[in-house]
């Protein structure tokens, strides 16, 4: 069971992308749970300000340390549990990836702090001990849509949401490479046959032929996860013959 606390001032940006699929049905099995909490509600002057001007001028508002600091103390009262882990959601943070999803998958309890504006008083994630986390090297409106993202990573990696286990162990990134293309029914499809391979029936070789269309895959589209990921003498030899060929093709 992971619980996800959400520190916000959109709380109703959530209910949409967490209320269907996987988010919910983990939800309703009582395997993951969230809650968006709205900042505001913890500013406690008249007018529940939550941004001012930033000290040393420039422009844009910064989100105010006080009602942050409040609402995640008021929520999250076990935060210093060595099983409760609280992020800041920003475009500075480190890069969110299936390992740093994996790691998270096994707190029990996560508070993600979502930003706006030029950014929150550096006080917050100080006093909070917060982990910065970005999804991404672009710049988007706030963290929401970024938190979104990370509870539904973690959420997909928690024992038990997803029906087939294989299906995880298997998926783009588990094992540091692509996935292998799929292909259903019908056998073609605008002129296009699906590979006789696949409908061969022969378990040995399916599972060669798509071992060799994830490292062909990742080769070309991601190099860089090849050399953290986890290969054996075969893939390096399967790897060596396909550099030969693009290495002859590039020079042909
Ligand atoms: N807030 C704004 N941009 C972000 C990003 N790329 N990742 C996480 N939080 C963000």
């Amino acid at each position: 069971m992971v619980r996800f606390d959400v520190f916000t001032l959109f709380p109703g940006m959530f209910d949409g992308p967490l209320g269907d699929s996987i988010v919910s049905r983990a939800v309703r099995a009582g395997l993951v749970s969230w809650q968006a909490h709205n900042i505001r509600d913890y500013a406690t002057d008249k007018h529940h300000v939550t941004d001012d001007l930033p000290y040393g001028g420039g422009g844009g508002m910064v989100m105010k340390a006080e009602p942050l600091v409040r609402a995640v103390e008021s929520v999250v009262e076990d935060r210093g549990s060595p099983d409760v882990e609280v992020l800041l959601l920003t475009p500075q943070g480190d890069r969110l990836s299936q390992a740093l999803a994996r790691r998270l998958s096994n707190r029990r309890r996560l508070a993600l702090i979502c930003g706006r504006y030029e950014g929150v008083d550096e006080r917050v994630p100080q006093l909070l001990e917060a982990r910065p986390v970005s999804i991404g090297d672009y710049v988007l409106s706030g963290g929401e849509l970024a938190a979104m993202v990370l509870i539904e990573v973690v959420a997909r990696l928690v024992p038990g949401v997803l029906g087939d286990p294989d299906a995880t162990f298997e998926d783009s990134h588990s094992e540091g490479l692509l996935e292998y293309p799929h292909y259903t029914r019908p056998a073609e499809f605008g002129g296009i046959s699906a590979p006789d391979v696949l409908l061969s029936g022969n378990h040995a070789q399916v599972y060669r032929w798509r071992r060799q269309q994830s490292l062909r895959r990742t080769l070309l589209r991601r190099p860089d996860m090849l050399d953290r990921a986890r290969l054996d003498d075969a893939d390096r030899d399967y790897l060596a013959e396909l550099r030969r060929n693009l290495d002859e093709e590039s020079q042909r």
